[in-house]
C-alpha cells in the first residue's frame, strides 16, 4: 500500500518530520544495527572457526516456524509485552508486522514464534538464558570481550548474560537494560559479597562502582582490570612531580615505591576494596 505524503510547506515541515519519524522511526536507528552487523561479519569470521558459519544477526533458528510479530506474544505474555517498549531493545519495534520482527522484536532473541504461539510449548521457542549466542549474534564486540584472557565464564556456560542484564525492561527505574548506576554494583555483589562488605576504612573509589576499575565482561589484564599497573590508581590519585624525578601521591613521597611494582602488590595497598585495619589500605 502506498502512503501519500503532503508536500512540505514551511509550516507543515515540522509535522511532516514528526510523521516521517513515526512511520520510519526504525530507519533512524538502522545505522546502529548495521554497524553491529558489519562488525559481526569481521569478528565472527575470525573468532569462531570451529562453529558453523553464522548468518549476520540472524535470530535463533526454529525449524518450521515463521515470524509472527510482538503482538502475537501479548495474549499469553501480557506483562513482558507491556514492559518491553521501556527496554533499550524495545525502542525499535513494537508492532505486529513481520518485516522487522526478526531483527528487533521478541523473536530477534527468541526465534520465530509461530509454532510456539500455537502450542505454548517451551520446546518450540528459544530461551537465550541457555544460549548466549542468541545475544552475541548482534553484540559481536561483547563476544570478543568474553574471549579475552581474563573473563567471566559465560561462553563456558558457568554464567549467563541474565545474571547481570535484565532483558525485557521490567525494572524501569534501572535504565540501560537493568544497568542503572546503583544497580550495577548490586549486580556484582550478589556473587562477590566480600568486595562490597562494609569496611572500617573504606576506599572511596568503590563509590564510583566496580567498573571504575574492572571490565565487567573480560579484558587483557589480570583481574579484568581496566589498566594493569599503577596507572589504574593514578587515574584518580594525583601524582605530583617534584624536582628531577620525585613523585608525591597524597602527602607521601612515592619516588622509590612506584619502581617496585603495582600499587597493590608487594605489601603496599593490597586492601584495594577497603580495610578493617589500615587507613592506608595496606592490608
Ligand atoms: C498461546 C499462548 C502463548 C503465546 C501466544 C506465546 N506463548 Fe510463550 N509461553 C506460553 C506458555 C504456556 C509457556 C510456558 C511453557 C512451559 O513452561 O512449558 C511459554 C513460555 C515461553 C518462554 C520460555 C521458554 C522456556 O524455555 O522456559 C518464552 C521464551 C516464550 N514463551 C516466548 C514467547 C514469544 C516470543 C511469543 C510470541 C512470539 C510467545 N511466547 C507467545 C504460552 C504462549
Ligand atoms: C534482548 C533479547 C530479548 C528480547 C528482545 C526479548 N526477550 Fe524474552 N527473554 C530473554 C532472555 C535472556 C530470557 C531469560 C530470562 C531469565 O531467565 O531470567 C527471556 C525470557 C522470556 C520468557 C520466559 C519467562 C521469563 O520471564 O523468564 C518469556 C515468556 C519471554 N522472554 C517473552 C518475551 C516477549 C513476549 C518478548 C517481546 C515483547 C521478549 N521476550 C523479548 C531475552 C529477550
Ligand atoms: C558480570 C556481569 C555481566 C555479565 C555476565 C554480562 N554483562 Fe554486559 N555489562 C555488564 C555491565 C556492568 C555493563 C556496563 C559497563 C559500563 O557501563 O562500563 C555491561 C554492558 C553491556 C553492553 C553495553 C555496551 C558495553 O559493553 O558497555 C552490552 C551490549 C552488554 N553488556 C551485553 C552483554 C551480553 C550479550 C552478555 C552475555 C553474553 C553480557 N553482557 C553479560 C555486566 C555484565
Ligand atoms: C537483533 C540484535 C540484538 C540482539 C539479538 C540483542 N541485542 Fe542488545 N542491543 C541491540 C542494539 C541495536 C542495541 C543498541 C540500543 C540503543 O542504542 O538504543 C542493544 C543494546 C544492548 C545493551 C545496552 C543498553 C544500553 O542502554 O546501553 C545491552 C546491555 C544489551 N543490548 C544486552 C543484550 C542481551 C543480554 C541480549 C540477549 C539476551 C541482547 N542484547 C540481544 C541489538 C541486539
Ligand atoms: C553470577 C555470579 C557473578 C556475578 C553476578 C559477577 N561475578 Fe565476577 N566472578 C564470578 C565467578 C564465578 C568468578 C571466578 C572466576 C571465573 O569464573 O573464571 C568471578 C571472577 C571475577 C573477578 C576476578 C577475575 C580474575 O581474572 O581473577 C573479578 C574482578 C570480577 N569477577 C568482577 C565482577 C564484577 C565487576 C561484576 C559486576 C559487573 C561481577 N564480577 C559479577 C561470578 C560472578
Ligand atoms: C580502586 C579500584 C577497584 C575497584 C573500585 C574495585 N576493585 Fe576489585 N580489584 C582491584 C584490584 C587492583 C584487584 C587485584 C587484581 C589482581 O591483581 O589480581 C581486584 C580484585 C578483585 C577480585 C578478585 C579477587 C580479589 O579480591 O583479589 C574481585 C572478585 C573483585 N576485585 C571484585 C570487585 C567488585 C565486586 C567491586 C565493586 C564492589 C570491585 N572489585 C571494585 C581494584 C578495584
Ligand atoms: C575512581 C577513583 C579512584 C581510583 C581508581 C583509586 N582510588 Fe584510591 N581513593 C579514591 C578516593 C576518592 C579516596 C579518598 C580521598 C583521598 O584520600 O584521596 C581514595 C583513597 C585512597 C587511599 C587512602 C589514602 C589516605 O591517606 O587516606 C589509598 C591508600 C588509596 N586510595 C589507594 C588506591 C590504590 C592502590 C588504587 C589502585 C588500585 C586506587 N586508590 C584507585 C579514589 C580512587
Amino acid at each position: 500500500m502506498k502512503q501519500s505524503i503532503p508536500s512540505p510547506t514551511p509550516a507543515g515541515r515540522g509535522r511532516l518530520a514528526k510523521r516521517l519519524r513515526r512511520t520510519f522511526g526504525w530507519f533512524f536507528n538502522l545505522p546502529a544495527l548495521l554497524c553491529l552487523a558489519l562488525s559481526s561479519a569481521v569478528l565472527i569470521s575470525c573468532t569462531t572457526t570451529q562453529r558453523a558459519p553464522l548468518t549476520l544477526a540472524a535470530p535463533p533458528q526454529i525449524p518450521g516456524a515463521t515470524f509472527v510479530g510482538n503482538q502475537a506474544c501479548a495474549e499469553c505474555h501480557e506483562k513482558i509485552h507491556g514492559d518491553f517498549p521501556g527496554s533499550p531493545h524495545g525502542r525499535f519495534y513494537r508492532g505486529d508486522d513481520t518485516h522487522w520482527a526478526p531483527v528487533a522484536g521478541c523473536e530477534s532473541c527468541h526465534g520465530a514464534g509461530s509454532k510456539h504461539a500455537a502450542t505454548g510449548l517451551a520446546a518450540d521457542i528459544v530461551n537465550p538464558r541457555h544460549d548466549p549466542l542468541a545475544c552475541l549474534n548482534c553484540h559481536v564486540s561483547t563476544h570478543g570481550e568474553f574471549t579475552m584472557p581474563h573473563h567471566h565464564r559465560v561462553l563456558e556456560g558457568r554464567m549467563t548474560c541474565v545474571d547481570c542484564h535484565e532483558p525485557h525492561g521490567q525494572k524501569t527505574h534501572q535504565p540501560a537494560a537493568g544497568l542503572g548506576l546503583q544497580q550495577r554494583d548490586a549486580v556484582c555483589t550478589q556473587c562477590h559479597s566480600e568486595q562490597a562488605a562494609p569496611h572500617v576504612f573504606e576506599h572511596e573509589a568503590l563509590r564510583e562502582g566496580c567498573t571504575a576499575c574492572h571490565k565487567p565482561h573480560g579484558g587483557m589484564n589480570r583481574g579484568m582490570l581496566v589498566q594493569r599497573d599503577a596507572n589504574l590508581c593514578l587515574r584518580c590519585h594525583a601524582q605530583i612531580q617534584t624536582g628531577a624525578a620525585g613523585v608525591f601521591i597524597g602527602k607521601t613521597d612515592h619516588t622509590g615505591f612506584l619502581r617496585g611494582g603495582t600499587c597493590w602488590s608487594a605489601g603496599c595497598h593490597s586492601a584495594v576494596h577497603g580495610s578493617n585495619f589500615s587507613p592506608r589500605l595496606l592490608y
